[in-house]
């Protein structure tokens, strides 16, 4: 029987507006739940790379998700998204990332313009917080402004959006293209 994702996972999963063939770069993976998720919705030339810095991460991700290894959905890297290179640029349709939070720490180092470099034109970057309600938008920082703010601050995005409407706080932008 496969695994339910826990709460924040299921809830982010439909905002991620899947057709199944998109070609997904998800930050800080670990443990690969949204990936179990995830995989078994990719069809035809859909594929999802799963990036974490952390070794012990990165083991539960592939032991979680080793079917989808296996059959070549899924790629699992061992990388800290913020010496990530650009390389090769354009190659993901999708970049998302839950609870990762150098976007509003340390902005400087969230290495956003390499980010949008490996964005296909008009592909998205989505960055979602909390694990359930009253976690997202309300503990005491406005997270949704920082992390707005580092997505501003790169030329190569538009449309930067924030919707702290639900439990979890979602900030969202486009490659320009
Ligand atoms: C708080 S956990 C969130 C895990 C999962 N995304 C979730 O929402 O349940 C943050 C994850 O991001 C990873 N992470 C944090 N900073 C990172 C960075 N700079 N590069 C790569 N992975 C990072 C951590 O190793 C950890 O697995």
């Amino acid at each position: 029987m496969s695994e339910q994702p826990p709460p924040h996972i299921a809830r982010l999963i439909p905002r991620l507006e899947l057709t199944g063939t998109e070609r997904i770069l998800e930050l800080g993976a670990a443990p690969g739940v949204a990936v179990a998720a995830i995989g078994p919705q990719l069809t035809g030339d859909g594929h999802l790379t799963a990036l974490d810095r952390s070794a012990v991460g990165v083991r539960r991700i592939r032991e979680r998700n080793r079917a989808l290894v296996d059959a070549g959905r899924v790629s699992v890297v061992e990388q800290d998204l913020t010496t990530l290179a650009p390389e090769p640029p354009g190659r993901f349709d999708l970049i998302f990332a839950s609870n990762v939070n150098v976007f509003w720490t340390h902005p400087r180092k969230a290495n956003v313009d390499v980010l949008a470099a490996l964005l296909a034109p008009g592909g998205r970057l989505r960055l979602f917080y909390g694990y359930g309600p009253g976690d997202g938008a309300g503990s005491g920082r406005d997270t949704g402004s920082l992390v707005a703010a580092t997505l501003h601050d790169c030329a190569a995005l538009t449309t930067v959006t924030v919707d702290d409407a639900g439990p979890t706080l979602q900030v969202s932008a486009a490659q320009k293209g």
